[in-house]
């Protein structure tokens, strides 16, 4: 799915019980292998949006496509698409509290089956991009918050999934440590090429990035 378009198309959504619709015909054309960063302020709907393209949330009419192809319909479909193609980071990284920092990272490889040596050193490699490298055998408790931030974007990116879906990624972090962790973000996406939406709220990552979409 590498490379793949992502389209959407007439997008309406209503949270059950609310008057009011997050979306009412919205529509968004990212093309394949582009950094979109998405921006507006806060309740216009930018994580619905990444839990729609996600495939956890649903929508009342309007269509979403990866290369063409519709975000599967039903709970096992949805969550197999989002095991292959998609790389899901929110501001809360969740990690398993009684796994440790690497045991994390190995968890999306080994619902595949073993770990191979050269993903154990991808592995390493990723926790060193983000400054994290003496802290693989750590447990998440273990970690500030800002680490934890960081351990859960690397495990989003894990697999090489064709789509990142990063809810304000560096959040969490001092504006040092967040420029330096979204460096190291654009560098990956320059190699790997992923489709990507980046929700933030920082204007200067936005202008970084290859596009801004303003919701609201
Ligand atoms: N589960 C839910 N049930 C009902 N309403 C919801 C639910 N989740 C979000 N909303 C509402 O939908 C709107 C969009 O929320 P969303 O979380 O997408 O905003 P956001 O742009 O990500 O905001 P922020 O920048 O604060 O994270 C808001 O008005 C919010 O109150
Ligand atoms: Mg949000």
């Amino acid at each position: 799915m590498i490379g793949q378009p992502l389209s959407i198309q007439g997008l309406h959504k209503t949270y059950p019980g609310n008057a009011h619709p997050v979306f009412d015909g919205f529509s968004l054309e990212v093309v394949a292998g582009s950094l979109c960063a998405v921006v507006g302020v806060s309740g216009v709907g930018k994580t619905t949006l990444l839990n729609c393209v996600a495939g956890l949330d649903h929508w009342e009419r309007g269509g979403i496509t990866i290369g063409g192809s519709p975000v599967p319909e039903g709970p096992e479909a949805r969550a197999l698409y989002r095991r292959r193609h998609v790389g899901l980071a929110f501001q809360q990284p969740h990690l398993l509290p009684e796994f440790t920092v690497r045991e994390n990272l190995r968890m999306p490889l080994l619902i595949e089956g073993a770990v191979p040596a050269a993903a154990e050193a991808w592995i390493g490699q990723l926790l060193s991009i983000v400054g994290l490298g003496h802290l693989g055998e750590r447990l998440p408790g273990q970690l500030s918050g800002g680490e934890a931030a960081r351990v859960g974007l690397v495990r989003a990116l894990v697999r090489k999934p064709a789509l990142w879906l990063l809810d304000e990624p560096t959040g969490n972090l001092d504006p040092a440590t967040a420029e330096e962790v979204f460096g190291l973000l654009l560098s990956l996406h320059t190699d790997l090429r992923p489709t990507t939406l980046l929700v933030t709220h920082n204007p200067g990552l936005a202008e970084r990035c290859m596009r801004t979409v303003r919701l609201g």
